[in-house]
């Protein structure tokens, strides 16, 4: 199947994550965020393993690519990515993202990821140094920076990890996207703008609300 691409790289993009969605009624909570015209969901897998929790695989991925037309950015928080990668690409994952952590060399992968037609992501823990991950970032279309340990949402945002967004895109340029994930929010979202991210996931910032079209409206308007 045709895979869809990240949206340009400079525009913001809001990545609404469904881990603070309604897991019952997922399609529902999708085609809100698709009425507030984000381009992109980000669906957060966790394995009990790399993470203190379990969440979604791609029997969960397959049904709801039938429903949507956004990119499935998939944040894949599992302590073997080089197994997985390609079901979760096959079950309709359009962008792949994996940590750092957990591989030695992530060329291979990524590279497989890309021959697999999907584009390819890195993504490092608050305590990872930006060193670990300098030399791959031409190879990928998205940095993912945790702001917040793995596992949960609604967790308070941590600063301190954010400022590597800013030496990030000094070694990345303008052609790849910045992604911020781990308390995201009106209030949080100007810091980490400023210092070069394009790409904000948000998950109990939107889904905590009742109106979710407002709440990801709020974070569009925070990050002008
Ligand atoms: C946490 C996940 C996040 C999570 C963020 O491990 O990677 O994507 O949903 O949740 P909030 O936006 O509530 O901090
Ligand atoms: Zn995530």
């Amino acid at each position: 199947m045709e895979k869809l691409r990240l949206p340009k790289p400079g525009t913001i993009q809001v990545a609404p994550s469904l881990l603070s969605a309604d897991f019952a009624r997922l399609t529902d909570e999708i085609k809100v965020i698709e009425d507030a015209d984000v381009k992109m969901v980000h669906l957060d897998v966790m394995d009990g393993h790399f993470v203190p929790n379990i969440t979604i695989g791609p029997p969960v991925i397959e049904k709801l690519r039938k429903y949507s037309k956004l990119v499935f950015d998939t944040h894949l928080m599992i302590t073997d990515p080089e197994k997985y990668a390609e079901t979760f690409i096959k079950a309709g994952a359009d962008h792949i993202t994996f940590h750092i952590e957990v591989v030695d060399n992530p060329i291979p992968l990524i590279e497989k990821i890309h021959s697999l037609g999907a584009t390819a992501g890195l993504c490092l823990n608050p305590e990872t140094k930006l060193e670990a991950i300098a030399q791959y970032i031409k190879y990928c279309d998205m940095i993912l920076v945790m702001t917040v340990h793995p596992g949960f949402g609604a967790q308070d945002f941590m600063p301190e990890p954010a400022k590597k967004i800013e030496r990030i895109r000094d070694i990345a340029g303008a052609d790849v996207r910045i992604e911020v994930d781990g308390g995201i929010n009106p209030q949080t979202t100007p810091g980490v703008v400023s210092l070069g991210a394009d790409t904000l996931v948000a998950g109990s910032s939107i889904f905590g609300w009742k109106d979710r079209i407002a709440a990801i409206n709020n974070i569009r308007k925070a990050a002008e």
